[in-house]
């Protein structure tokens, strides 16, 4: 095993990725960030200086399980105090499986600001992958908007509550195009690589690509094709899947996947990649990009017009693509039959006060100013709530297909403890928001472990019929899952990674009105904690001398 060194200055640059100039959060001048390559088996340095000069910052290895190393997690309240603007922070992380990763900012809403990029982890020498392909490439979708996350937290977080909104454009890998006209030319920057080309792929003509996708959307679900191609499904979250064709292919924040394309199509003309908004009624327009059959022009425009892609509001297809996703035959890893604990969760919509907020089980999550490892490691239990939040909701009564009688919530930094080697279901269940016939996705992401998606329904999850229909022979593991409008998700895990592990809604602005919760197992066998994740609110007094 190798360790593999990289020196990043996370800075803001003015960049126009969709033509509009906007001040964007960059690694060594770009965004997204380089790809972190390593091999199963290796260490990965990063050493961040923190050059934002205002801002403090944490990044999250978003997919890396942190074995023995839950102190470099990356989550600002709950792994780490956060790098104070000036400072410079070192991540040191083994890579233990291979697959596709993501890494992204974990403090506030920086991620939407364009701090995030990939990880990719091959395999060790001599082993093959279960599928075969002539080239490996990967794309960063993300949702971009023009007003900056501050403005944004402010609106969120203001009795006079104001709504992000839908993006303004969706980007590939950095690139993406909104129209300037009727914009102060000193806006937008048409003359910038990003803003005159698109987004392309260079194919030749009768080879096989894996296409790792990744989405690091803040708000946006994504339908993702290219233009008369089908897509073989291989890889998602790090785990191979028994492959499924598509042809377009649902993708949610936080998600990764890996699909087999063949450029096996009439070679004398170019065809489009485009990605568009599901799940949400949104004006954001289609991300277009190129698929470019070698030797034609990558800007030679396909003589097509870009497909409108599917209704936005047709869940059967989703839900239909998430349970198609199971396990690769040969590559299966048998879930625990039975569960130690079982913790429903309501996701609703509330008011705190006069805050819109998101709940759990009416709960409506705030991180503490001390990080729970922290606190939890030191046995400081003055600094978070210590009553334990509730293992579920009012199943009898709760009607999840209408806006709730009892809007309003509580807010809390309490935390669900779990036993140390247990096995532990989880349930999410959707239901209507404040708005009339309405209920939302939420893209569920775990840190520090792989869960088994066990499975999906629709309507309100019953314990005592639902569980019988759970799939225990060869669920797939991730580490991000959607909930689907009306429906609910069953996860399982092992609770056995010794550490204080965040699970939320990837949706940024969802987090951060209080759509999360997190998990502590293991505390007492935490090693000990680097001076340099402490130094906010009461960790100052354990820096060590
Ligand atoms: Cu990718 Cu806690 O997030
Ligand atoms: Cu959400």
């Amino acid at each position: 095993a190798r360790t593999r060194h990289y020196k990043w200055e996370v800075k803001y640059e003015l960049k126009s990725p969709d033509c509009y100039k906007k001040p964007t959060i960059t690694i060594n001048g770009r965004s997204p960030g380089p790809t972190i390559e390593a091999q199963q088996g290796d260490t990965v340095v990063v050493e961040l200086k923190n050059s934002l000069v205002t801002e403090n910052v944490a990044i999250h290895w978003h997919g890396i399980r942190q074995i023995g190393t839950p102190w470099f997690d990356g989550t600002e309240g709950v792994t780490q105090c956060p790098i104070i603007a000036g400072d410079t922070f070192i991540y040191r992380f083994d890579v233990d499986r291979p697959g596709t990763y993501l890494y992204h900012a974990h403090y506030g809403m920086q991620r939407e600001s364009g701090l995030y990029g990939f990880i990719r982890v091959s395999l060790p020498n001599g082993v093959l992958e279960p599928y075969s392909y002539d080239y490996d490439r990967s794309i960063l979708l993300t949702d971009w908007y023009h007003k900056s996350a501050a403005e944004h937290t402010a609106g969120l977080t203001s009795d006079s509550f104001v709504w992000v909104g839908e993006p303004q454009s969706i980007l590939l890998h950095g690139r993406g195009r909104f129209n300037c006209s009727g914009i102060a030319s000193e806006q937008c920057n048409q003359t910038s690589t990003e803003c005159s080309s698109p987004h392309t792929l260079i194919v030749v003509p009768g080879k096989t690509y894996r296409l790792r996708i990744g989405s690091l959307t803040s708000l946006a679900a994504l339908s993702f094709e290219i233009e008369g191609h089908n897509m073989t499904v291989v890889e998602t979250d790090g785990h191979n899947v028994e492959p499924f064709v598509v042809q377009n292919l649902f993708i949610y924040s936080g998600e990764t996947y890996s699909v087999l394309v063949t450029a096996n199509q009439d070679p004398s003309r170019n065809y489009w990649t485009n990605v568009k908004v599901v799940s949400r009624n949104s004006s954001t327009p289609n991300g277009l990009g190129i698929f470019n059959y070698y030797p034609n022009h990558p800007r030679k425009q396909p003589p097509t017009i870009p497909s409108t892609g599917p209704a936005w509001d047709d869940v059967a297809p989703r839900l239909a693509q998430s349970r198609a996703i199971k396990a690769r035959q040969g590559y299966i890893h048998t879930p625990p039959p039975l569960t130690d604990r079982l913790i429903v969760m309501l996701n609703t919509q509330n008011k705190v006060n006069n805050f819109v907020r998101w709940s759990v089980n009416n709960v409506s999550f705030n991180l503490p100013h001390t990080p729970y490892l922290i606190s939890l490691k030191h046995n400081m239990l003055h600094v978070f709530d210590q009553t334990p939040p509730p293992n579920g909701y009012d199943f009898k009564t709760y009607d999840i297909f209408n806006q709730s009688e009892n809007k309003n919530a509580t807010t809390s930094n309490s935390i669900y403890r779990l036993n140390f080697n247990t096995t532990v279901d989880i349930v999410l269940q959707n239901a209507n928001t404040m708005n009339f016939n309405n209920s939302e996705t939420h893209p569920w992401h775990l840190h520090g472990h792989d869960f088994w998606v066990i499975g999906y329904g629709t309507g309100k999850f019953d314990m005592f019929k639902d569980p019988a229909n759970y799939n225990l022979v060869d669920p797939i593991m991730k580490n991000t899952v959607p909930v689907h409008p009306y429906g609910w998700t069953a996860l399982r895990f092992r609770a056995d990674n010794p550490g204080v592990w965040a699970f939320h809604c990837h949706i940024e602005s969802h987090f951060l009105m209080g759509m999360g919760v997190v998990f502590e197992e293991g505390i007492e066998q935490v090693g000990e904690l680097p001076n340099s994740i402490m130094g906010c609110g009461d960790s100052k007094r354990f820096l060590k001398p």
